[in-house]
C-alpha cells in the first residue's frame, strides 16, 4: 500500500464531521480492520462482541496487522513504531454489552456474519440504546441495506460502509446510500471515510455495489473455467496476475476471502434473481465446501497452504 495512505491512515486528527467515537459491531477479520484503521486516524473504537474469547481474537487480529503497518511507517525507527502501536491499541476498547457500546458512539458500523435475521436483532437492539445523533451503517457485502436498515426508526441515519479485506491496506471504500439515507449523513459518511484514509466512491443499493457486482462473477467464471478443465488453477492464477495486473489469480483471490463466503454470496444472489446468469452458484466451488476446503482459514481451497 502506498505510503502516503498508511501516513493518512496514521495522522491523529479530528477533522471528520461529527464523528469521533466509533462502535464496531463485530471484531472477526473485517471488523477488526476496520476498527484499527478507525483508531489510527484518531477515533475511540469500541467493539462489540458476544464473548472474551472473540475480544481476545480482535486483539490477536489488531496487533498482527498494527505490527506489519508500523514497520512500513517507521522502518528504521522502533522506538516511534512502538509508541505507533501502544497510542492506536490504547483508543481501542472491547465490550460484550451491547448498550454501553453505544453510549458515547457518534458512528455504528456492523461487521457481523451475513444474517439478515441476526442483524436485524442486532440493530432493533442499537436503535433502541444508541442516543438520537448516532448514524448507523452495514458493512455488508451481499445483503441489501434497505432491508437491513428497515427494522431501525432512524432510516435517514442509516447506509452502508463497504471496506475491502485486508482493510488496513485496501484503499477503497464503497458508501452506499438507500432512497431513505439523507444527503447529511451520507455526506458524513463520504467525509469519515476520507478521514480515515479511504478513497470513497457511492453506489446505489443494488446487489454487490461496484466491486462485489463485478469481481463476484468474473470470480466465479475462472472456476468454472477450471471445472470445464480448460485450463489449471496455476495457470488461470498466473494469467490474470501477468496478463491483467491483477496482484491476486482469481482463484488465489477465492482462497483468501474464502470459498464458503462466494457460494453463500452466489446462492443469495441466485434465490433473488433465478434468472440472472452470472449469479449462477458453481458445483465445483460447492463441492469444495461441502468437503471443508474453504481456502486459506481451513488450509485448503484450490490450493493446498497446509505446508506453508
Ligand atoms: N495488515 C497490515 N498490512 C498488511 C496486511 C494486513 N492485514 N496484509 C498485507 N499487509 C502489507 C504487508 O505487510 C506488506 O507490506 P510491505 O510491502 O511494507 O512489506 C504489503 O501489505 C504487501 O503484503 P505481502 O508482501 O504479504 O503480500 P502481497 O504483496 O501479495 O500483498 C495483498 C497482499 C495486499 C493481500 C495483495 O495480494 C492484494 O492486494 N490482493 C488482492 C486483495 C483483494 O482483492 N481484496 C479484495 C477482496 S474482495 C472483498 O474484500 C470484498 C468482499 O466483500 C468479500
Amino acid at each position: 500500500m502506498a505510503t502516503r495512505a498508511l501516513l493518512i491512515q496514521s495522522r491523529r486528527h479530528f477533522s471528520n464531521g461529527a464523528i469521533q467515537n466509533v462502535t464496531m459491531v463485530g471484531g472477526g477479520l473485517m471488523g477488526s480492520g476496520i476498527a484499527q484503521v478507525a483508531a489510527q486516524a484518531g477515533n475511540n473504537v469500541t467493539i462489540l462482541e458476544v464473548g472474551q474469547e472473540q475480544l481476545k481474537n480482535a486483539q490477536n487480529i489488531i496487533g498482527q496487522s498494527l505490527g506489519r503497518v508500523a514497520k512500513r511507517l517507521h522502518k528504521d525507527d522502533p522506538n516511534a513504531a512502538n509508541k505507533f502501536i501502544e497510542e492506536t491499541t490504547s483508543r481501542i476498547q472491547g465490550v460484550t454489552d451491547l448498550a454501553r457500546s453505544v453510549e458515547n458512539s457518534d458512528l455504528v458500523v456492523e461487521a457481523v456474519v451475513e444474517n439478515m435475521e441476526l442483524k436485524h436483532k442486532i440493530f432493533k437492539e442499537l436503535d433502541e440504546a444508541a442516543p438520537q445523533k448516532t448514524l448507523f451503517a452495514s458493512n455488508t457485502s451481499s445483503l441489501s441495506i434497505a432491508e437491513i436498515g428497515s427494522v431501525v426508526q432512524r432510516k435517514d441515519r442509516f447506509g452502508g460502509l463497504h471496506f475491502f479485506n485486508p482493510v488496513p491496506v485496501m484503499r477503497l471504500l464503497e458508501v452506499i446510500r438507500t432512497p431513505d439515507t439523507s444527503e447529511q449523513t451520507h455526506q458524513t459518511l463520504m467525509r469519515w471515510g476520507k478521514s480515515i484514509g479511504k478513497t470513497c466512491v457511492t453506489c446505489k443499493d443494488t446487489p454487490g455495489f461496484i466491486v462485489n457486482r463485478l469481481l463476484v462473477p468474473y470470480l466465479a467464471e475462472a472456476a468454472r473455467m477450471l471445472e470445464r478443465g480448460d485450463a489449471t488453477a496455476e495457470d488461470i492464477d498466473t494469467a490474470m496476475k501477468l496478463g491483467a495486473g491483477h496482484p491476486m489469480g482469481p482463484l488465489e483471490l477465492l482462497d483468501y476471502t474464502g470459498l464458503d463466503t462466494g457460494v453463500f454470496i452466489m446462492e443469495g444472489w441466485h434465490r433473488k434473481y433465478p434468472d440472472n446468469p452470472l449469479f449462477k452458484p458453481v458445483e465445483l466451488q460447492k463441492k469444495l465446501v461441502a468437503q471443508g476446503r474453504l481456502g486459506r482459514k481451513s488450509g485448503r481451497g484450490f490450493y493446498d497452504y497446509r505446508k506453508l
